[in-house]
């Protein structure tokens, strides 16, 4: 099918800067290239501008203790991403978005669900489940699905909301550092949260396809979403927030593998994000490429 390539090189929800330079560094690797051999018609739509953090207004407040921190500038992103997204899955096309930090997973899951019910499959080491009050760091990357799913409301953030998405529809894979409250929050919610200890006893088949089962069941189409720290940093250095201990090169590409097998033929596959390759951490780009290599793998590309 028509896949449009959405860059949005925004690091406003990240201490670390660098992740801006994402978009750039997985297209330069063979995007367009990798998403043809999958069987794909890419195009690519550019990047969204987003305003240089050295050109920002001056006038701004800058954030206190406990908020969240460029949350003006994120949303005025995240709003501009939601409508392309929502636009490309109306004319019929799977927009692929390029971050960028993990905050732009708002306005790629806020377009891709407005009016669907929207399955939703994070593959990550963080959970993404502070809410402005409970996060440690202020920083919007941590916050993503809590703010999708009307948790971040009382911290400023009830515009990330997306009603589309429910709880029972959303499934973690890989988890392995969370947040004292954020766990408890994790632990109190509908989500189905698979951490690196299941994928060690079942194997990562096993879990990708029962979180893929939670995602499709009930619901119009499953997003994807893809921090390139869900995997090992031996594998994947250029990342700002590494944990050890993730998955290995083949692991990430049998998990994308069963995407496409379980939603590909069905046309369940509704969107997906890569985020956070940080091209100034990485070495030789070998991140953005290994990012090229599994958004393929996600779309149907195989060795023979
Ligand atoms: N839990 C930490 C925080 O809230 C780290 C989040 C990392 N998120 C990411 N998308 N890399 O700051
Ligand atoms: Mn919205
Ligand atoms: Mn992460
Ligand atoms: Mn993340």
């Amino acid at each position: 099918g028509a896949v449009r390539v959405i860059g949005a090189p925004m690091d406003y929800g990240t201490n670390r800067r660098g992740v801006d330079m994402g978009p750039s560094a997985i297209r330069y690797a063979g995007l367009a290239d990798g998403l043809a051999e999958a069987g794909t018609t890419p195009t690519d739509d550019g990047d969204l501008v987003v305003a240089r953090a050295e050109e920002r207004d001056p006038d701004a407040s800058p954030p206190s203790e406990g908020e969240a921190k460029f949350l003006a500038e994120i949303e005025d992103v995240c709003t501009r991403l939601e409508e392309r997204v929502a636009e490309t899955i109306a004319e019929g096309v799977t927009p692929l978005v390029l971050g960028g930090d993990h905050s732009i997973a708002i306005g790629t899951v806020g377009g891709a669900a407005r009016e669907a019910d929207l399955g939703v499959v994070w593959f990550d080491a963080h959970g993404d489940f502070n809410t402005p009050e409970t996060s440690p760091s202020g920083n919007v990357h941590g916050m993503p699905l809590a703010a999708i799913l009307g948790r971040g409301a009382f911290g400023g953030m009830e515009w990330a909301r997306a009603p589309g998405v429910r709880e029972e529809s959303v499934a973690y894979v890989g988890l392995r550092s969370l947040d004292d409250r954020e766990r408890v929050a994790i632990r109190d919610s509908e989500m189905t949260a698979y951490t690196m200890s299941d994928i060690d006893e079942r194997g990562v088949n096993a879990v990708v396809e029962d979180a893929l089962e939670v995602a499709a069941a009930g619901t119009d189409g499953v997003h994807v979403s893809l921090d390139l720290d869900w995997l090992d940093p031996k594998t994947a250095p250029g990342v700002g927030t590494p944990v050890r201990g993730g998955v290995s090169y083949r692991e990430a590409h049998s998990a994308l593998e069963s995407v496409s097998e379980r939603l590909g033929d069905s046309g369940l596959l509704r969107s997906m994000d890569v985020v956070e390759v940080n091209p100034i951490l990485d070495e030789a780009n070998e991140t953005a490429t290994l990012a090229t290599e599994l958004a393929a793998s996600a779309f149907g590309r195989r060795i023979i």
